[in-house]
């Protein structure tokens, strides 16, 4: 979408998938979606670095809202007991600390948790959102009827319209089952999302890097500055993902120049985690202004067990250099030894290349034609440098 937003990939922290659907301030008042909520994690993120790191959105989803519209006008309501000075004055003092506040609707009579959705209310909504300072808008698609292409079309128009910059993150496309022509997606939004809802668990982050990787109807293409493929958020810091696992799921997503929204409670989140999710080498990658697509370029099987891939992508990166990322994505235990040459890695051949690790800054090589480069990798971890080609 041109609307002078997204030039790189949006980078925050969205509240869904560490914090869900939890309303009940009276018996867990720390972790239900609230202000309070928001306050706080929005302060984590200034006083840890994240803000200017590169996270500037702090954003909602569903579950803020009263369960009915303003009779009167309309309008959506804020929870009165969890937003009681309504959203105008939490996007006042996110604003104040530098960051940009997102919010979530659907384009649908009811949103996925059932609240009020915008599908009879797209030009209420999106003037109530900019009245609001609101800076970003998640629209999501559950109970959406089949002119819902039309309906994102359509709050995209009047959120232009309200003159106020807004982010606009479109869910259509899974809805839709991947159904959709993404050259008019991205003129409509500033990113999308089209695989499945991550949970906190290795097994569905790898089934959206086989999405991604299969890239049906090439949607990696239709990725660049002002819009982008969003693979949803990041568990990074979270229960579910070892450390080999959080690794692999952000460099996948740098190598996409995928939106980096994280999910997690920035208020005892361990050394690890906050490490990576500042890492700087990590985070140029992904928000290289090229913004060019990111493919898989090969797949070893090691037999017997079929589903124990190898794989390996690339990313040309602004500067010459090329990212690689070559991932075991299988849990058969005993560690891949992984052996190629550039060219079998996608690099173009008759030239050396020196490798540097991004993660550990260590470097190898010259690789060439004759001497491949050799590496072992744990199960469910990722092999992540970038390739200089040698004068
Ligand atoms: C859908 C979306 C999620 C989240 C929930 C909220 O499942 O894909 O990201 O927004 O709805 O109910």
């Amino acid at each position: 979408l041109d609307n002078g937003l997204a030039i790189q990939p949006p980078m925050g922290w969205m509240a869904w998938e560490r914090f869900r659907c939890n309303i009940n301030c009276t018996e867990d008042p720390d972790n239900c979606i609230s202000e309070k909520l928001i306050v706080q994690m929005c302060d984590k993120m200034v006083a840890g670095g994240f803000r200017d790191a590169g996270y500037t959105y702090i954003t909602l989803d569903d579950c803020w809202a009263e369960k009915r519209r303003d009779p009167l006008t309309g309008k959506l309501v804020p929870d009165r007991t969890r937003f009681p000075r309504g959203m105008k004055a939490l996007a006042d003092y996110v604003h104040r600390q530098g960051m940009k506040l997102g919010i979530y609707s659907d384009m649908g009579t009811k949103t996925c948790k059932e609240y009020p959705g915008s599908e009879f209310y797209i030009q209420t909504d999106a003037q109530t959102f900019a009245d609001w300072g609101v800076d970003m808008l998640k629209l999501d698609c559950c109970y959406g009827g089949s002119g819902m292409e039309i309906g994102y079309e359509t709050m995209g128009f009047f959120l232009n319209k309200t003159g106020r910059p807004v982010l606009y993150s479109c869910s259509y496309p899974v809805c839709l089952g991947g159904h959709v022509i993404y050259e008019r997606v991205a003129k409509t939004c500033n990113m999308w999302r089209n695989a499945i809802d991550l949970t906190d668990s290795w097994d569905r982050v790898y089934k959206v890097i086989r999405i991604y990787g299969d890239n049906i109807g090439n949607f990696s293409a239709a990725a660049g500055p002002g819009h982008w493929n969003d693979a949803d958020q990041l568990m990074v810091g979270d229960f579910g993902l070892s450390n080999g696992q959080q690794t692999a799921q952000i460099v996948m997503w740098a190598m996409w120049s995928a939106p980096l929204f994280m999910s997690v409670d920035l208020r005892n989140i361990g050394v690890f985690a906050e490490e990576l999710l500042l890492n700087k080498d990590i985070i140029a990658i992904n928000q290289d202004w090229a913004g060019s697509p990111s493919y898989r370029v090969w797949q070893d099987k090691r037999l017997p067990v079929t589903t124990d891939i190898i794989e390996g992508w690339i990313k040309r990166l602004s500067d010459g250099t090329t990212a690689i990322a070559i991932l075991n994505g299988s849990n058969y235990g005993e560690p891949a030894t992984v052996v190629k040459t550039p060219r079998q890695l996608g690099l173009l051949g008759n030239t050396s290349y020196i490798f540097r690790n991004v993660l550990t800054s260590e470097k190898s090589g010259p690789f060439n034609d004759t001497v491949p480069m050799k590496v072992r990798i744990p199960a469910t971890s990722v092999y992540f440098v970038v390739a200089t080609e040698l004068e």
